[in-house]
C-alpha cells in the first residue's frame, strides 16, 4: 500500500525496544502510594468549599428563593443565586470553526437566569468553610417555582421524532439501493425493535474543581479529558484572556466522555470564588454528577435485515431515535456501524431525535455505536438462527471487500482473523448450535459472538521534546491522564524513536501551559500524540547530528541522519557514533529543544481527504459465554475472549487493560445499567451507586483480550486506538449468548431476570 510523504514521517524509525512491550505503568507508584493528588485534593490556605442546589422541578421559573436558613448554618460564607451573583458570559455557540465550543455542556448560563430547563439543574451554589456545612446549608434552601409545561418522556415522545442531518463528525444518513423492496423479497429475514436506556457517569473519581483566583488570574484544578478546550471555554465565560487561566489535570480519575465537557460544576466553582473571593473548592455529590453531567441517550431501533438462500444480506435497514435536551447536547452516530460492517447491496440509515427538558446528553465511550451495535449485532444473530448458519459463518460470508457505503478501501480491516483466532481459543467448535442444548449442572450454557466497531480519529498535537546534557528526555504536551497510561505510553515511543532507557523519559502533561494537545476522547490522543512525539524527535536528532558535524573530530561528521540509528543513547553508524551527552558536550550546549507545532487546519483537510479514500477503524470479535439459572433466569457472564485489530499496541498491559474495561461496561450495559427517570418529573430516580447497577468485582469473570497487533499503514505508527472498540458489540455478545442458553431473544437493555421468565 503506498503511503503520502506526510504519512510516511510519522512511521517510527527507531528500533522498537519499548513500544508493544508490557510496560509497567510510569504513574504507577503515584497513584498506589496516594502522591498523585486529583482535583479535589488541592490545599490551599483560606480554601472553601462549595454545594449546589438542585431545582426539583422540570421546567419552570424561580418565583422566589428562600436563603435565610441557609445563611443562619454555622460556617456558611455565602448563597449565590440568580437574584445576587454577577452573570457569567453565555455559553459560545457551537461552531466547527472553533472546536472548544463542543465542550459547553448545556446552553443554560447559570445563575444568570431564573429558568428551570431540567429537574437537577443547579439553582444556587452555598459556600461555606468545610463541606458539611456547605451541603448541609444547601438542603436549607428553599426556592419557589411556577412551573411550565416540560416533556420528559422519551417512549411518549419517540414516534415524533424528525430526522437528523449528519455532520462533519458523524454521517447520520445513507441509502444505496432499495432496501425496503428488497427486504419484502429476501428468503430470510429478521425485523426488530430494540431499545435501549439512558445511562450515567460512574468514573471512580466523582467531578470536582478547585478554583483559585489571583486578580484576574484563575487557575482550576480540574479532572477533565481535554485541559487547553476547558481553559478557553473558561477564559470565555469569565471575560479573561486565555494566557491568564491554567487547567492542571495531571490525573483524572476516569472519564469515559463525561469529563470531556464543562458542566456546571466547574463553572460554579470559579464563579464561587470569583464571588467570594476565596479559593473554592466543589465536589460533586454522586447524585450530583447525576443532575449536572449528562449521559448516554436512551433508544429505539429498528434493524431489518433481508438475506438470501446462502445468508448473504440483500437488505440492511438501520433507524434509529435518539433524544437531546432542548438545552444541549449531541445526537450520537448510532447507525455508525452499520454503514461499514456488512456487504449489502441495499442500505438504507436514518437517525433522528427528539428534544426533551433533560439534561443534556454527553460523550460517553462510544456514543452510539456502543447501542448500535447492540441491535445490529443481536439482528445478525438473530438471523443467524432464522437461516441456520452459524453466526460466524454468517457475518463472514457477508464480510466487504470495500466499505458497503461509499466504496472507500479499508485501511486495516482483520475481522476474518479476529474471529480465526477467537473461535479457536475460545472452543467456538465445542458449541451445540441448538438453543438451551448446553449446560453445566443445572446452569443453562450460552455461547455468544458479536463484531466490535469504531472509528479512527485524529486531532493535532504540539510537542516539545527536549536532550539535556545529562542524557535526560524531557516530552512536553498537554494531554490528559484518565487511567490509560498516558504518558507511559508516549515515553516508550519517544525512548525508541531516540535510542533512550525508558528510565530517562520524562513525560509531562495535563497542564494548560504545555504545549497543545489533543483532548483525551474519540479514542484519538496516543495516535494523535504518537505523531507529534514522532516528529519532535527526528527534529531533535536532526539538531543534534547539526551540532555534532560542526565539532572537528567528531565520527559522525558527513554523515546523515538517514544513515544513522538512535540506540544506547546516542547516534551510531556501525560501531562509530557518539553519545547525545557527548554532542551537547562537545558543542558547549546545556541542553536543545525540537518540536512539533501540529496543524490542526492541515490535518483536518487530510482527514476530509482520506475519508475518500479509507475507512480507517478499530474492529474486533467479541465472544461471551453465559450460564443461566433456570429457575431464576439469572444471567453470570462466565468467560469473555475479545479479539481485537486495533492496529500497532504500544503498551501490551495498558491496552489490554482499557479493552477489558470497555468489555466491563458492555457487561454493565447488557445486564444491569439504567437511569431510570419519572416520566411525569424528569427526576432520575436512582441517582446512587446502590441503585445504578454497575458491575462489580463478582459480576465479572477473567476477560481474556488479544490484539492482532499489526500496523495499520496509513497512521501515526500504525496505531488506531484502543479506548472504546471493546464497549461496542460486547451488549450484542451477552444477549446472544442469552439467546443461545434460553432460545429467548432479548430486545430491550437491560436483560434483567423479569425479561427472561
Ligand atoms: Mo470518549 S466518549 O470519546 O471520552
Amino acid at each position: 500500500m503506498s503511503v503520502s510523504q506526510a504519512e510516511a514521517t510519522e512511521r517510527a524509525t527507531g528500533t522498537e525496544k519499548y513500544v508493544g512491550r508490557a510496560v509497567d505503568r510510569v504513574d504507577g507508584p503515584a497513584k498506589t502510594t496516594g502522591r498523585a493528588r486529583f482535583a479535589a485534593e488541592h490545599p490551599y490556605p483560606g480554601l472553601a468549599h462549595a454545594a449546589l442546589v438542585h431545582a426539583t422541578v422540570a421546567r419552570a421559573r424561580i418565583t422566589a428563593i428562600d436563603t435565610e436558613a441557609a445563611r443562619a448554618v454555622p460556617g456558611v460564607i455565602d448563597v449565590l443565586t440568580h437574584e445576587n451573583t454577577p452573570p457569567m458570559k453565555p455559553p459560545p455557540k457551537v461552531s466547527f470553526l472553533d472546536l472548544s465550543t463542543l465542550v459547553s455542556g448545556t446552553t443554560v448560563n447559570y445563575l444568570a437566569t431564573d429558568e428551570v430547563h431540567w429537574n437537577g439543574q443547579p439553582v444556587a451554589v452555598v459556600v461555606a468553610e468545610t463541606p458539611e456545612a456547605a451541603r448541609h446549608a444547601a438542603s436549607l434552601v428553599r426556592p419557589s417555582y411556577a412551573e411550565l409545561p416540560a416533556t420528559v418522556d422519551f417512549s411518549a415522545e419517540e414516534p415524533r421524532a424528525v430526522p437528523q442531518k449528519g455532520n462533519l463528525i458523524a454521517e447520520a444518513e445513507a441509502d444505496k439501493g432499495d432496501a425496503q423492496a428488497a427486504l419484502a423479497a429476501a428468503a430470510h429475514s429478521v425485523d426488530l425493535t430494540f431499545s435501549t436506556p439512558p445511562h450515567n457517569h460512574n468514573a471512580i473519581e466523582p467531578h470536582a474543581t478547585t478554583a483559585v483566583w489571583e486578580g484576574d488570574r484563575l487557575t482550576v484544578h480540574e479532572g477533565t479529558q481535554s485541559i487547553a478546550w476547558t481553559r478557553r471555554h473558561l477564559a470565555k465565560r469569565f471575560g479573561v484572556p486565555e494566557q491568564d487561566v491554567r487547567v492542571l489535570s495531571p490525573y483524572v480519575g476516569g472519564g469515559f466522555g463525561g469529563k470531556g465537557s464543562v458542566w456546571a460544576g466547574t463553572l460554579l466553582a470559579v464563579l464561587a470564588a470569583r464571588v467570594t473571593n476565596r479559593p473554592v473548592r466543589l465536589a460533586l455529590t454522586r447524585e450530583g454528577v447525576y443532575h449536572t453531567v449528562g449521559g448516554r441517550t436512551p433508544s429505539t431501533q429498528r434493524v431489518a435485515l433481508g438475506a438470501d438462500e446462502q445468508g448473504r444480506l440483500t437488505a440492511l435497514i438501520h433507524t434509529s431515535v435518539s433524544r437531546v435536551a432542548r438545552t444541549g447536547g449531541m445526537p450520537e452516530g448510532i447507525t455508525a456501524g452499520s454503514r461499514h460492517l456488512y456487504a449489502s447491496p441495499n442500505i438504507h440509515l436514518r437517525q433522528s431525535i427528539t428534544r426533551l427538558d433533560l439534561l443534556a446528553n454527553t460523550f460517553m465511550r462510544a456514543p452510539g455505536e456502543a447501542i448500535g451495535t447492540f441491535a445490529l449485532e443481536s439482528a445478525m444473530d438473530e438471523l443467524a438462527w432464522e437461516t441456520g448458519i452459524d453466526p460466524i459463518e454468517l457475518r463472514m460470508r457477508n464480510e466487504p471487500e470495500r466499505a458497503p457505503i461509499g466504496g472507500q478501501r479499508f485501511s486495516n480491516r482483520l475481522l476474518r482473523e479476529a474471529y480465526a483466532v477467537g473461535a479457536e481459543r475460545f472452543g467456538w467448535r465445542e458449541r451445540d448450535p441448538r438453543a438451551g442444548a448446553m449446560r453445566d449442572g443445572r446452569w443453562l450454557v450460552g455461547m455468544g459472538v458479536a463484531t466490535a466497531y469504531h472509528p479512527q480519529m485524529r486531532f493535532s498535537a504540539h510537542v516539545k521534546v527536549r536532550m539535556s546534557a545529562d542524557g535526560q528526555v524531557v516530552v512536553r504536551c498537554g494531554l490528559q491522564e484518565m487511567g490509560m497510561g498516558t504518558a507511559t505510553a508516549q515515553a516508550q515511543i519517544a525512548a525508541d524513536e531516540l535510542g533512550v532507557p525508558l528510565e530517562s523519559v520524562r513525560v509531562e502533561i495535563g497542564d494548560s501551559d504545555l504545549p497543545q494537545g489533543p483532548g483525551a476522547g474519540g479514542s484519538n490522543q496516543t495516535a494523535s500524540a504518537a505523531a507529534g512525539v514522532i516528529e519532535a524527535s527526528a527534529k531533535l536528532k536532526r539538531a543534534l547530528l547539526a551540532l555534532a558535524r560542526r565539532a572537528p573530530g567528531s565520527p559522525l561528521r558527513g554523515r546523515r541522519l538517514e544513515e544513522l540509528e538512535a540506540r544506547d543513547g546516542g547516534l551510531y553508524h556501525g560501531g562509530r557514533g557518539q553519545t547525545y551527552a557527548e554532542i551537547l558536550a562537545a558543542a558547549g550546549r546545556d541542553h536543545v529543544e525540537a518540536e512539533s507545532k501540529g496543524n490542526m487546519l492541515g490535518l483536518l483537510v487530510r482527514t476530509m481527504n482520506d475519508r475518500r479514500k479509507w475507512v480507517k477503524a478499530a474492529i474486533g470479535a467479541q465472544f461471551c459465554e453465559v450460564r443461566v439459572d433456570p429457575d431464576t433466569m439469572e444471567v453470570r457472564v462466565s468467560r469473555w475472549l475479545g479479539v481485537f485489530d486495533v492496529g500497532r499496541v504500544i503498551n501490551a498491559r495498558t491496552a489490554a487493560s482499557q479493552l477489558r474495561g470497555g468489555i466491563v461496561m458492555g457487561i454493565g450495559m447488557a445486564l444491569s445499567e439504567q437511569t431510570l427517570v419519572d416520566g411525569r418529573s424528569g427526576r432520575i430516580v436512582n441517582p446512587s451507586l446502590a441503585e445504578y447497577h454497575l458491575p462489580v468485582q463478582a459480576d465479572i469473570p477473567r476477560i481474556d483480550v488479544h490484539c492482532l497487533d499489526e500496523p495499520d499503514p496509513t497512521t501515526p505508527l500504525g496505531l488506531i486506538g484502543v479506548g472504546e472498540v471493546s464497549i461496542t458489540g460486547a451488549a450484542a455478545a451477552v444477549a446472544n449468548a442469552v439467546r443461545h442458553a434460553t432460545g429467548k431473544r432479548v430486545l430491550d437493555l437491560p436483560i434483567t431476570l423479569d425479561k427472561l421468565l
